[in-house]
């Protein structure tokens, strides 16, 4: 793990026990109707969920196999905590989503909410995920991200290493263009994004 990651991952063991808490405002305003309409687009039998947090996607799950990953152990122990009192069937396990233990073409489909805006190398996580994901497979992401408005953007630009010192997350990513830039067949920004919060499906 580069020094980076451990020092992103320790915020995220910090957060865990509050995390729940500190987003519970923002989940009911918006975040609980994109985590279903992402979720509704996930396919196939074997699904991947990579940085699952404290678990908040249990809700949304299909009743599928699914394994899902965190590389912060407070937060798969609120995960475990969760899937428990939930009664999700979920195969969680502590992994770094830049080093992903899993063989190639795996999954029929991946997906991750909110996460690429903390993970340290996110060319390199997105290479990964693309990596365990079976040809054909889907990747899936829920992400928010830098501003198209300039002005919001500047603002953004600026408040970012506040941001990322408080909650470990960069709030001025530019996600699809990475996405694109990771040679998938295909990659779409789907219709239900506004312009901070992107729905993006990328093909492998
Ligand atoms: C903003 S939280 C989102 C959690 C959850 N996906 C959700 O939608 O509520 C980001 C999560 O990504 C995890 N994370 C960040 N970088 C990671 C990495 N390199 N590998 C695995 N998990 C990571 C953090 O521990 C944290 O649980």
């Amino acid at each position: 793990m580069t020094n980076e990651t451990d020092i992103i991952r320790k915020r995220y063991d910090r957060l865990a026990p509050y995390f729940d808490r500190i987003e519970s405002m923002m989940e009911k305003m918006m975040m609980g109707e994109l985590r279903d309409k992402i979720w509704q687009k996930v396919s196939g039998d074997i699904i991947l969920e990579v940085g699952v947090g404290t678990g908040k996607n249990f809700p949304y799950y299909p009743a599928k196999s699914i394994t899902a990953i965190d590389f912060s152990p407070a937060m798969i122990r609120e995960a475990k905590k969760k899937s428990h009192q939930s009664g999700v069937v979920v195969d969680l396990s502590i992994m770094d989503v830049q080093q992903l233990d899993f063989p190639d073409n795996h999954f029929d489909s991946v997906i991750g909410t909110f996460l690429f805006c903390s993970v340290p190398g996110p060319k390199q996580g997105l290479v990964e995920l693309k990596r365990v994901c079976k040809p054909g497979g889907e990747v899936l992401l829920l992400e928010h991200v830098l501003s198209t408005n300039k002005f919001a953007a500047a603002i953004m630009h600026l408040l970012n290493p506040i941001t990322v010192r408080l909650v470990g997350a960069n709030i001025n990513r530019e996600t699809v263009k990475t996405v694109q830039s990771c040679g998938f067949a295909k990659v779409e920004v789907l219709p239900e994004s506004s312009h901070i919060v992107k729905l993006i499906r990328a093909v492998k």
